[in-house]
């Protein structure tokens, strides 16, 4: 199996994994093959990448650290969610920890697995999906930190629900395609305490879960926002969640921004660890998260071009590849496969999906 932009998909591919629909309906199953009516209607749909299986990808495994019915079920919370607070601005806070103590468990019992971002999601259904991710990466950090269940919890019900205050703020200024004016970046930045005030209202959500909220564009330097605290003032779940929010940003593509590769947004955490984020935490984080997932197209040095069929967690920037073209752009024969780490010249250049 391995990823490719839909634009790259051709009729007759096989799909490899269920895409679904925000409301959790599968839209098309593993097993199918592509026609071009069904590329073109995930086009409409803001679907930009799928899974298929071919001959090069067969024998490759794509593991994720949450199953997805995990993940859907969790989308379809969200998606809920989001309408019920437009309607009456409350959460159902039970449903929201049996979701989190599900990823929770899917985690707790993959403790080698790396955070591979495996979901396709319509740029339409950013937030939802979004909010999963961060609820998945913010407790993958509270698990290697060594929180018990009941933290891990109390973090994960303050990562899923953070953005929740999106939905008090106009829809085309939240999906507006290019920058935003000043006066709309101030309500935006608004997001944060409507969030919190939703949350502090509901018994059954405890006042960290809800300030996750209130703190999650705050800076470890002090230039985030709404209250511009900084270091330990900031409570360590806030400075937590805004690594996983920024990371699962930049992986995404959004309303108004074209994803970037995983490999990008390491660099940026790390350049950024101890300004914007807390220096402390940002490596545990890439303990976990893989910068090249198994299945990527990746092309190395000598300009040959493989798949990553394995990652190695103590080396994440030099993966095990399966070979498809050589530096002269030939095919290489099925099945040769060169691991990074024994091949210290070579590395890689570009994440080519
Ligand atoms: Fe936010």
């Amino acid at each position: 199996m391995r990823k490719i932009l839909l634009e790259h998909a051709k009729e007759g591919d096989m799909i490899a994994r269920n895409i679904y629909s925000s409301n959790g309906n599968i839209l098309l199953s593993a097993g199918m093959k592509l026609t071009n009516k069904y590329i073109e209607r995930l086009q409409e749909l803001g679907i930009c990448d799928i899974y298929i299986d071919d001959e090069m990808s067969k024998d490759i495994i794509i593991e994720d650290v949450i199953g997805e019915e995990t993940r859907i079920r969790a989308r379809k919370y969200m998606a809920e969610t989001m309408e019920m607070i437009k309607l009456s601005r409350t959460v159902d806070a039970y449903e929201a920890m049996k979701v989190v103590d599900s990823i929770m468990d899917d985690i707790l019992s993959n403790p080698d697995v790396m955070v591979n971002l495996t979901d396709i999601r319509s740029v339409n259904d950013y937030t939802f999906a979004h909010s999963v991710n961060v609820c998945v990466l913010s407790l993958v950090l509270g698990t290697s930190l060594g929180y018990n269940q009941l933290r891990l919890r109390e973090l994960g019900m303050g990562a899923l629900l953070h953005d929740i205050g999106k939905n008090m703020i106009p829809n085309d200024i939240i999906n507006k395609q290019g920058p935003l004016t000043p006066e709309e970046y101030e309500l935006v930045k608004k997001h944060t305490t409507y969030g919190f005030e939703i949350l502090k209202e509901n018994n059954n959500i405890s006042s960290l879960a809800a300030y996750v909220a209130l703190a999650h564009h705050e800076r470890y330097d002090g230039t985030g926002y709404p209250l511009g605290k900084k270091g330990e003032e900031i409570h360590e779940f806030a400075r937590i969640v805004s690594i996983a929010d920024v990371f699962d940003a930049i992986t995404s593509n959004r309303p108004y921004k074209k994803r970037d590769n995983p490999n990008n947004a390491v660099e940026y955490l790390i350049s950024m660890g101890g300004h914007q984020f807390d220096a402390k935490l940002v490596p545990k984080f890439l303990e976990r998260v893989a910068i090249y997932p198994v299945g990527t197209t990746v092309k190395l040095s000598d300009s040959s071009v493989g798949l990553v069929v394995s990652v190695n967690r103590y080396m994440p920037t030099r993966p095990v590849v399966k070979l498809l073209y050589d530096c002269n752009g030939d095919r290489v024969d099925m099945g040769k496969v060169v691991d990074l780490m024994k091949e210290p010249t070579l590395f890689i250049i570009e994440d080519m999906e």
